[in-house]
């Protein structure tokens, strides 16, 4: 017996320090919540407590997200979501947004805050200028009010930017050629000073699969890590990777604007599992092959040397983004909508044969689907009611390149209207389709394309109150008896 135990103590207390041990130091991930179905905040806080991440970055400051993770030590940037900007040039609004997201959660047990998020990418090139007049003031008042509280050593305002921020690649052959888009360089030397004077980082998005994206000459090897035939050579350095080159173009572009020591995070990198032709997970799986063992020797770049912050994106898939990017946009999870991983991934960067570990206690629908009614006689309104379902559920795995695109006519309606099906957590008026379809319990998936059933998701508040009340009612009943 006691042998027993003392051998579970060992195991254990060897898991934890492999656990300890195990993560690349600054390693953090993307938190993105655009789902119809969201896993319970508890539960995905858990896994990436579990997986040994403890940094996060948030695309907002929600309140359940915050509270699950409160007392757990993970470091969170939150943020402020474009449309909130302009709201923001208001100082009396920002100490608002202060008191109320930050300083709320400033306690022994609270969450610990390190960063806030001013805007995403709000010089993207697509906002055709939107949002330029707007984010520097919002930084500047979201900084000044953390000042204020006394929070402003700990807690640092930073604007999330796009690489486009300085330009495409024509722009900067080389990357000591690097400097700031000509449309935005003012604003963008502004910003850095500020950021300079309060000590706050510069974060920056790099994107090799967007290199890649809708560029059939980019060289493929070059969006990897495992060596380019044709390096691009600058100044006698050899690139052979475009996340090396992409960083140092803007370590170039802040040494121009006089700020060439600015400390860097890097605030979104990875690579998407399905819908597009270079998204799929053998792909995926090269990349952070690649990607994390580099981070994990904190070698740095060529031009910065040293350890790199790092934010995955993302931690989830989500069903329900816009697709306006490309269909890839929601796919982008290390691990699937339901809290699984989708490939080996070694978050040590010992580049081992591991596996994430998988969310706990994660609640599926029953195991029906929706499919195809193989004897509908009348198909007239098939198209229609595919786009009725695609327009409300995600199909893009149906897409050219994509998990699902080899599916006959038949299947493609099958998993349209499945997709459908779940989203509407499997109600049966969701699986007809004016006679088209008709529900299964027979597993309709094939080997490339998984036909799922969805989580139950998390209860909103008001129904958990109700079965607080349902079963404190309960117990009184069985005191009264
Ligand atoms: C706090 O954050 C939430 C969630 O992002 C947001 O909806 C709310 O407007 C913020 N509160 C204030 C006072 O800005
Ligand atoms: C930006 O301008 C282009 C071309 O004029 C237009 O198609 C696009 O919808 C605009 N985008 C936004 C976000 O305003
Ligand atoms: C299946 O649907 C996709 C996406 O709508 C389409 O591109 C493809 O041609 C369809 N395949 C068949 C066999 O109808
Ligand atoms: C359905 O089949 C696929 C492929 O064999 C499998 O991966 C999946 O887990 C199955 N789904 C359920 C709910 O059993």
């Amino acid at each position: 017996m006691s042998g027993v135990k003392l051998k579970t103590v060992v195991w254990i207390l060897l898991t934890g320090l492999f656990v300890i041990c195990s993560k690349v130091e600054g390693l953090g991930v993307n938190w993105g919540t655009m789902a119809t179905h969201k896993m319970d905040p508890k539960t995905v806080v858990q896994m990436m407590v579990d997986n040994g991440i403890n940094k996060v970055k948030l695309f907002d400051a929600e309140q359940s997200t915050m509270s699950a993770l409160a007392g757990t030590g993970v470091e969170v940037m939150i943020a402020i979501p474009n449309d909130q900007l302009a709201a923001m040039n208001d100082y009396s609004r920002a100490k608002k947004f202060v008191q109320r997201n930050v300083t709320r959660y400033n306690f022994n047990g609270g969450v610990n805050i390190k960063y806030v998020a001013v805007g995403n990418e709000p010089y993207l090139k697509s906002y055709n200028g939107s949002f330029s007049k707007t984010t520097f003031p919002a930084l500047q008042n979201i900084q000044n009010a953390l000042n204020e509280a006394g929070l402003g050593d700990k807690i640092k305002a930073t604007v999330p930017s796009n690489a486009d921020v300085y330009g495409s690649p024509t722009d900067n052959p080389v990357p000591s050629a690097g400097r700031f888009r000509p449309d935005i360089n003012d604003q963008m030397v502004q910003l850095v000073q500020f950021l300079a004077q309060n000590n706050a980082p510069f974060t920056v998005n790099i994107y090799p699969f967007l290199s890649l994206y809708g560029n059939d000459d980019f060289p493929i090897d070059f969006a990897f890590f495992d060596g380019a035939p044709q390096p691009v050579v600058d100044n006698g350095i050899q690139y052979t990777n475009v996340f090396d080159a992409n960083y140092d173009t803007l370590v170039s572009a802040l040494k121009a604007a006089g700020f060439g020591d600015m400390p860097i995070i890097v605030g979104e990198v990875g690579w998407p599992t399905d819908g597009d032709k270079n998204a799929n997970i053998n792909m995926a799986y090269r990349f952070y092959n690649g990607l994390l063992p580099r981070l994990a020797a904190n070698k740095g770049t060529p031009l910065r040397p040293g350890p790199i912050e790092v934010y995955l994106f993302g931690l989830i898939d989500e069903d329900a983004k816009s697709i306006a990017p490309g269909s890839f946009e929601r796919h982008w999870g290390i691990f699937r909508y339901d809290g699984q991983p989708k490939f080996g991934m070694d978050i040590s960067g010992r580049g081992q044969n591991a596996m994430l570990v998988p969310a706990r206690n994660v609640r599926y629908q029953e195991k029906k689907w929706c499919q195809f009614n193989p004897n509908a006689k009348d198909l007239s309104k098939l198209g229609e009611n595919i786009n009725f379902a695609c327009t409300f559920a995600d199909c893009t795995p149906l897409g050219y390149g994509s998990s699902c695109n080899g599916l006959d006519a038949n299947a493609n309606a099958s998993y349209a209207f499945n997709a459908y099906f779940q989203v509407q957590n499997q109600d049966e008026m969701a699986c007809n389709f004016q006679g088209l379809a008709m529900v299964t319990t027979l597993n309709i998936s094939t080997e490339t394309c998984s036909f799922n059933i969805q989580i139950v998701g998390t209860y909103s508040s008001a129904s958990r109150i109700s079965v607080y009340l349902f079963v404190y009612l309960i117990v009184l009943v069985i005191f009264a008896l």
